[in-house]
């Protein structure tokens, strides 16, 4: 099993950036959604037009993409020789991850609540938060290239 786990490690390893990215992409990109929808009428087209990008976003691209980059990536901590788990970096990886699974977390209830006009957040609020995945994105990227500790 191991033997298999090392040969498979260059192929879960590109598994598991395609599906980061394509997480990432859905991270970035439905906060910036809800930006504009929190400014749409109710009941307007524009409204209807944002819930069912929404919808489609989350449950076409976004579950997908993150239970995929988890998976490959728990392989990958399964993979034998690869991690260093006496080192921090993983640690501070995993941490962020966690942040990341929530952010994903609040987005699904936030498209729950624009789904149902239920929404009592200001535009700004999504332009704000919009941004914390990139800076997850770009720590995470530091840590698990530099391994700087
Ligand atoms: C349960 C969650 C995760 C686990 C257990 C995990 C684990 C790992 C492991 C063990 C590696 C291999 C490191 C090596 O080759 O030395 C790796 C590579 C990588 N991971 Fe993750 N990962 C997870 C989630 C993520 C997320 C959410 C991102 C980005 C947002 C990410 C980005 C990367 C990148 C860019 C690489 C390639 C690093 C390289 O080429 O050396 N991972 N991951």
């Amino acid at each position: 099993m191991s033997g298999l786990l090392v040969a498979a490690y260059p192929w879960i390893k590109a598994l598991h950036i395609v599906a980061m990215v394509a997480w990432m992409a859905g991270l970035l990109y439905l906060p910036r959604l809800f930006v504009y929808h929190a400014d749409a009428a109710l009941g307007s087209d524009k409204s209807e037009t944002f819930k069912v990008m929404e919808r489609r976003l989350l449950r076409g691209i976004m579950h997908p993409a993150a239970i995929a980059t988890l998976v490959f990536g728990a392989i990958l901590a399964h993979t034998p020789g690869l991690v260093d788990w006496h080192q921090y970096w993983i640690w501070a990886k995993l941490g962020l991850v966690a942040g990341l699974i929530a952010f994903h977390l609040l987005l699904a209830r936030g498209q729950r609540a624009f789904a149902a006009d239920r929404n009592i957040r200001p535009a700004r609020f999504y332009r704000l938060v919009n941004e914390l995945p990139m800076l997850a994105l770009i720590a995470i990227v530091i840590l698990v290239v530099v391994e700087p500790f």
